[in-house]
């Protein structure tokens, strides 16, 4: 299945992912810059911040208690539909999922 990491230059990046896997990883395995996953998706550096697009966020839901304290930390202020990507867990329904990488 593919992820698609919407850059905030205009550019995008398409990622493999398997179910089960965290967005995070394809991120890296994909080589998508900012998402650096410092921590290794232990929810410790919201170096992993991405925003889910309007039409995804329904799917994917909402962080969890310990992911919405982390989202306050992050390099680029959290938005409205700011999630940490380590905490996003590919499934099925997922496949094709768009997210975009804050600057
Ligand atoms: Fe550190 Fe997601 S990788 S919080």
């Amino acid at each position: 299945m593919k992820i698609t990491f919407e850059l905030a230059d205009g550019s995008e990046i398409v990622a493999d992912a398997e179910p089960g896997m965290r967005v995070k990883d394809a991120a890296l395995a994909a080589g998508v810059p900012q998402i650096t996953g410092d921590c290794g998706g232990n929810l410790s550096c919201a170096t992993c911040h991405v925003l889910v697009t309007d039409d995804w966020v329904e799917k994917v839901g909402q962080p969890g208690e310990m992911e919405d304290v982390m989202l306050d930390m992050t390099a680029v202020a959290r938005q409205d539909h700011s999630r940490l990507s380590c905490q996003i867990e590919m499934t099925e329904a997922l496949a094709g999922l768009r997210v975009r990488v804050p600057e």
